[in-house]
């Protein structure tokens, strides 16, 4: 008892000199200044981290590709067939009054830093990257009426790599267009129009105008999330529950990040953490639309801080429309059963003489038509509480599914065994599967992989609710009598 005492005066001592430390450091609350947030010039750094999940920059991957991998011996490409995501868009109208705002904390962050000259340094931006934000300007030919709209870079984006896979396909995509050997379609949104004409530009240059499209929009296929019953009646049924997402911005790292990120930026305290996720969106956005040039609100974060913010972006789409979300595969089937069907008919021998079908669409689909296929799956299932064993997650969208985004798949004819191959290429990359060799599987792999998958997909019935849930629970109700009459 008699010592307890002393003790516990002895921790009032040490909490209150360490509350008056706090009171003289405030914008380092309650760690010391040695621990504060890493020393980081955005500026100086040659290699800056550009990994923006979604909303990457297509030209700023490093793509492996050494531009030849398409090319297979004793096989000649017979069919081609791509799915696009649109190219680099401007944020949707809301987001860009939003964004706006940014001026306002943009003029606080001056104030703080001029106030604070003769604050100890460590931990705050260097005088490169403080420059670079005092100087940003909104540009004022975004206004809202132009939500959603592409960029003239994603226009760029896309005619770009129209020419590329002209160059690579050329037996298949030179040649000029003729209606009987392309197809193409959009879905019902100017920025997937866009870039198709972007695209077909690309392709045929001066005689794009010549291209047909399929003006009857299928939005079933290509979109099929929206006027979905069952999609929207299973976010309906999760909207009550806390998303990984949700709670991967409660987790002590992410509140960490916000916290420094503020204190980063000369702010006694911490604000609402929605700005940070607006600096990150400025930050990104600028980074695609002007792609050779710093996003003067980057300099807010170290590689680190950008880190997490891409994977609270990646639990978000994982849970939405990747392999988080039950739903994911049963819509994205329907695309691959428009190759599977279309390269099962040049198999048979009844070809309709399309050589190429290119679709343009957006990140969602992408994501769901991945799901479907099996690509970029994880064992361990990205979570909340698991960002430290997930640096080498396969799920990356930034890496997947950024701005023009595509998914390639191409039917060889070959001389051997194997008659007829198949190679995907996402965001032109060969796909690895397991399965397959180098990228390259034969027919009857896919055939294995996939016609379960094509053979029960009716995206139709599935939306409308008139499948599923039910029937599953009709067949159990089936299964279970049946093996119990077997087990008698
Ligand atoms: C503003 O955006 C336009 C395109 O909308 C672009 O051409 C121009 O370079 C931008 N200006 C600045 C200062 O970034
Ligand atoms: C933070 O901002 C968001 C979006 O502007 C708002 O919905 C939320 O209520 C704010 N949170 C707090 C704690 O003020
Ligand atoms: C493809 O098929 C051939 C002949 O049927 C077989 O020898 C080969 O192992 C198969 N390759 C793969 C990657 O499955």
């Amino acid at each position: 008892m008699r010592l307890e005492v002393p003790i516990y005066l002895a921790l009032v001592a040490v909490t209150v000199v360490s509350a008056q430390i706090n009171y003289q450091n405030p914008q380092f609350g309650n760690r010391g200044e040695e621990e504060c947030c890493q020393e980081y010039c955005y500026f100086t750094d040659v290699e800056p981290y550009i990994q923006f999940a979604t909303k990457t920059a297509y030209e700023s991957l490093n793509r492996k590709s050494t531009g030849a991998q398409h090319i297979v011996p004793d096989c000649t490409p017979m069919q081609f067939w791509s799915l696009n995501r649109h190219g680099t868009r401007l944020p949707k109208a809301t987001r860009i009054r939003e964004l706006r705002n940014l001026e306002k904390i943009q003029s606080e962050i001056v104030a703080n830093y001029e106030q604070r000259s003769s604050y100890p340094n460590r931990g705050r931006f260097c005088i490169e990257d403080y420059n670079i934000l005092k100087r940003w300007r909104w540009n004022d030919t975004i206004t809202e009426d132009k939500g959603f709209s592409l960029t003239q870079q994603g226009i760029e984006e896309l005619k770009i790599l129209a020419r590329r896979y002209k160059s690579k396909f050329s037996q298949l995509l030179s040649g000029g267009y003729d209606e009987r050997s392309f197809f193409f379609q959009y879905t019902s949104a100017d920025r997937t129009h866009d870039s198709y004409q972007a695209y077909i530009e690309g392709l045929f240059g001066s005689d794009a105008f010549r291209v047909h499209a399929n003006t009857q929009i299928d939005n079933r296929l290509m979109k099929p999330y929206e006027d979905c019953e069952a999609w929207q009646k299973n976010e309906a049924d999760n909207q009550f529950t806390r998303t990984e997402y949700e709670r991967f911005k409660e987790s002590p790292e992410y509140q960490q990040m916000v916290r420094d990120v503020f204190r980063r930026l000369g702010f006694k305290y911490t604000l609402n953490a929605s700005i940070v996720e607006d600096i990150y969106d400025m930050c990104r956005y600028e980074k695609a639309w002007y792609l050779n040039r710093h996003s003067p609100w980057c300099v807010a974060f170290n590689k680190d801080q950008l880190k997490l913010l891409e994977y609270a972006e990646d639990l978000k789409y994982y849970y939405e429309s990747g392999y988080g979300n039950r739903i994911s595969e049963r819509i994205g089937c329907g695309p691959v059963k428009d190759f599977y069907d279309r390269f099962e008919r040049t198999v048979n021998g009844n070809s309709d003489g399309v050589r190429a079908t290119f679709f343009f669409a957006n990140s969602d689909t992408i994501q769901t038509v991945l799901t479907a296929l099996g690509v970029a799956k994880d064992y361990n299932p990205p979570k909340a509480d698991n960002y430290h064993t997930q640096t080498s997650r396969n799920w990356k969208t930034s890496l997947i599914d950024p701005f023009a985004a595509n998914l390639v798949s191409v039917l060889y004819q070959c001389r051997g065994p194997e008659k007829f191959k198949v190679m995907f290429f996402l965001n032109e990359n060969p796909v690895d599967f397991p399965e397959c060799s180098v990228g390259l599987c034969n027919w009857s792999t896919i055939q294995q992989k996939y016609e379960d998958l094509v053979r029960t997909c009716d995206v139709e019935e599935f939306c409308s609710g008139r499948s599923s849930s039910a029937r599953v629970l009709v067949s159990s109700f089936l299964l279970t009598i049946s093996v119990m009459f077997l087990r008698w």
